[in-house]
């Protein structure tokens, strides 16, 4: 994908559904007896992995564009499939099944591409192998071969890192428990959900019985979600917001750009989501959030950015770091590119997760943002950039979605052309990236 230097971003734009809640909708509602009618289903490729992946478990699906029908099959109903389950690209969708898997009467194997198998699952196969289920792998990594058992055994389990896949897939294997499971995320200064919680709004929108704790310790708050494992789902038919982390490229674009003013609808506006926005808005961007309202427990709104292109830091730090990282993890490449245009630049830490992501994404904004020549150091944990005047130049996207669409960011600021080698890598989370950028861009 070659890309050259724009003026401004003008328009209105819908995105696509949330993947993350795409994700959780597919699953939940396979889980429940009856049909959900899914409104707004993500058009990635990751969520495509998610239902192709319930349909070899015996799960009827149909497909109208983006609305999705599920015919649910009770949360022990699953059939064992014929052959292995492809998660493609797709971490939450390994870690999300395993957890539905952990509690059927049979045995199933989960693989994905070359990225997903070098990634991190002892996470999820600690939890689950205390919880019962048998699980062989590949090291740390997939394949995954997973031989269920119903019921699985309750369990408090304290999440070393924090992470929404890990939290969810306790909370979905927690569904085939006889009485309650719990699970924590690691303390935090403030009374904060360290990861996101679509999966609990969820669960509580369908009638599971959950509770959500702060427990105050010395050193500080401890995030507690449990679940009742009598709990039943019902069908409820759901919707799903567009994808604030999609948005993200497209509010950082606008806020860079003079002249651009874009309104980008129906946004996913869960605070555990919104990070971003707030980071943005502290450091002078331009957004104004509209018409907000709740649907199936999730805020949602539309987004007006308008750019000034001429930051006025309103607070004193450009460092980023600590519990807010978690709510954050999706957004930091395309925050990198923001980064390069502060007159202080930025500087993000205890961002070490990047590393196991789709790429090491720590390492992949450093080395492409070097060839754009920007001032730009690497941490273990993160990265420092400097304001910086971005040159257009060959970019790898390492096959990497949020890489190949924050550096189309960086394109559009950057003098002369810039070309991104794999950009079609996108379509993981949002296949009409290039093609939305294509009707604001002026
Ligand atoms: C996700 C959780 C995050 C995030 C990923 C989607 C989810 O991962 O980076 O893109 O849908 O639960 P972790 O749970 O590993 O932090």
């Amino acid at each position: 994908m070659k890309i050259q230097s724009v003026k401004s971003l003008n328009g209105k734009v819908r995105l696509p559904g949330d993947k993350s809640i795409s994700h959780r909708a597919a699953i939940l509602a396979s889980m429940a007896e009856g049909e959900t009618r899914i409104e707004n289903f993500g058009s990635s490729a990751d969520c495509a992995s998610t239902l192709n992946c319930l349909e070899k478990l015996g799960v009827e699906i149909k497909r109208e564009n983006t609305t999705i029908l599920i015919g649910g099959v009770g949360k022990k109903g699953f059939t064992k499939p014929v052959s292995e389950l492809d998660c493609g690209n797709s971490g939450t969708t390994m870690r999300l099944l395993s957890g539905v898997l952990a509690g059927q009467n049979f045995d199933s194997v989960l693989i994905g591409d070359e990225s997903l198998s070098k990634r991190p699952m002892r996470r999820v196969i600690e939890p689950l192998t205390l919880m019962g289920a048998k699980i062989e792998s590949n090291g740390d990594s997939a394949p995954l071969k997973i031989y269920g058992k119903n019921p699985l055994k309750s369990i408090l389990y304290k999440m070393p890192v924090a992470s929404a896949q890990v939290k969810s897939c306790v909370l979905l294997a927690g569904l085939n428990v006889e009485g309650k499971s719990k699970v924590q995320s690691p303390k935090s200064k403030s009374r904060i959900t360290t990861s996101r919680n679509h999966t609990e709004l969820m669960l509580e929108f369908l009638g599971a019985e959950i509770e959500e704790n702060f427990i105050e310790t010395v050193e500080g708050f401890v995030h507690e979600i449990s679940i009742d494992g009598n709990s039943n789902l019902a069908s409820k038919n759901l919707n799903v917001p567009s994808d604030i982390s999609s948005a993200a490229f497209f509010i950082i674009a606008a806020a860079c750009l003079k002249n651009s003013e874009i309104v980008i609808e129906n946004v996913g506006l869960n605070p555990t989501r919104t990070a971003i926005i707030e980071i943005l808005r502290g450091l002078g961007a331009d957004i104004e959030t509209l018409n907000q309202t709740e649907k199936c427990n999730e805020l949602i709104g539309d987004l007006r950015v308008r750019g000034n292109g001429n930051f006025m830091p309103k607070v004193l730090s450009n460092k980023i770091d600590g519990e807010v990282i978690a709510n954050l993890i999706d957004e930091i490449p395309i925050l990198a590119i923001f980064g390069t245009q502060l007159e202080n630049g930025l500087e993000i830490r205890g961002a070490g997760e990047l590393r196991v992501k789709e790429s090491d994404r720590i390492s992949a904004v450093v080395e492409n943002l070097r060839r754009m020549n920007a001032d730009v150091e690497e941490f273990p944990d993160g990265f420092r950039v400097g304001k910086s005047r971005l040159e257009g130049a060959r970019i790898d996207s390492y096959g990497d979605h949020r890489i190949a669409m924050a550096f189309a960011v960086a394109a559009l600021l950057a003098t002369g052309e810039t070309e991104i080698v794999g950009a079609e890598c996108a379509g993981v989370s949002f296949p009409e990236f290039f093609q939305v950028l294509g009707q604001v861009v002026k």
